[in-house]
């Protein structure tokens, strides 16, 4: 795992860009695995920036979402579909057929979530993927507790998820209880990983996904032995790790 800690959120999208920037220059039909939430925000903000000033060409580019809650249509203002659009799809020359996200609508979530590892497959397995991690050490939605071997799935929010994903709602209890989300092993078998952190919220999980034991308790921690995770933090992020990187 290579850690790299930026001064701030700023510095650590910007790096994060450059990151994703090479691997679409030297692979321009690259499978990219994407992730929502406040973090990627920042990056995504760059690569528009990118492609507005013709640095950049989506048009080839594969997407797969990590996750997407279930019961919520794709134009929820809250759903992922919708944050998609909305912070890059919308800006970005993307061929809308590439862009795979998971169908909170399914009517067969079991036959959807195989098919969506089938995907995956179909185009070689993905490239680089884009991850957050939650307070609770998760990464997709796989929550503590969640298997090392686990694919696609139907996932339960933990309580804690549930209240991280309140801002975004009117009510918590808005929130929905149950997503789609790659698996852990769907996510370890990325060929490369980069996993963004930002703030001092983060400090604690951040702590225990790269300094403490590998245990499905704190998903992200099976990173530590994936061949090629880079790991970006901004300084409240790092400010628990007991190493100096
Ligand atoms: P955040 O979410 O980027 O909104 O903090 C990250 C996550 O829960 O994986």
């Amino acid at each position: 795992m290579k850690i790299i800690i930026e001064k701030n959120y700023e510095d650590l999208s910007k790096q994060a860009a450059e990151i994703v920037k090479q691997a679409i220059q030297e692979k321009l039909n690259l499978v990219l695995g994407l992730a929502t939430g406040s973090t990627p925000i920042g990056l995504y903000q760059k690569l528009i920036q990118m492609h507005k000033q013709n640095v950049l060409d989506f048009s080839k580019i594969i997407t797969f979402n990590l996750d997407e809650y279930l019961g919520l249509p794709a134009n929820h203002s809250q759903s992922y579909h919708y944050y998609m659009k909305e912070n890059f799809f919308d800006n970005i020359n993307i061929d809308s057929k590439n862009i795979h996200i998971p169908n909170g609508e399914t009517k067969d979530v079991k036959v959807f979530c195989r098919d969506y590892e089938q995907d995956i497959q179909n185009v070689g397995g993905i490239d680089l993927q884009i991850l957050g991690i939650g307070s609770d050490g998760h990464i997709g939605f796989n929550e503590p507790g969640t298997p090392f071997n686990s694919r696609t799935h139907l996932a339960k929010l933990a309580q804690s998820t549930i209240k991280d994903n309140s801002r975004f709602f009117e009510k918590e209890e808005d929130v929905p209880k149950f997503a789609i989300t790659m698996g852990v092993q769907t996510i370890f078998e990325a060929k490369k990983i980069l996993l963004l952190a930002s703030g001092e919220n983060k400090a604690i999980s951040i702590a225990k996904a790269l300094e403490g034991p590998i245990t499905s308790q704190i998903t992200a921690s099976i990173l530590q032995k994936h061949q090629d995770t880079i790991v970006i933090l901004d300084e409240k992020a790092a400010s628990k790790l007991k190493r100096k990187y």
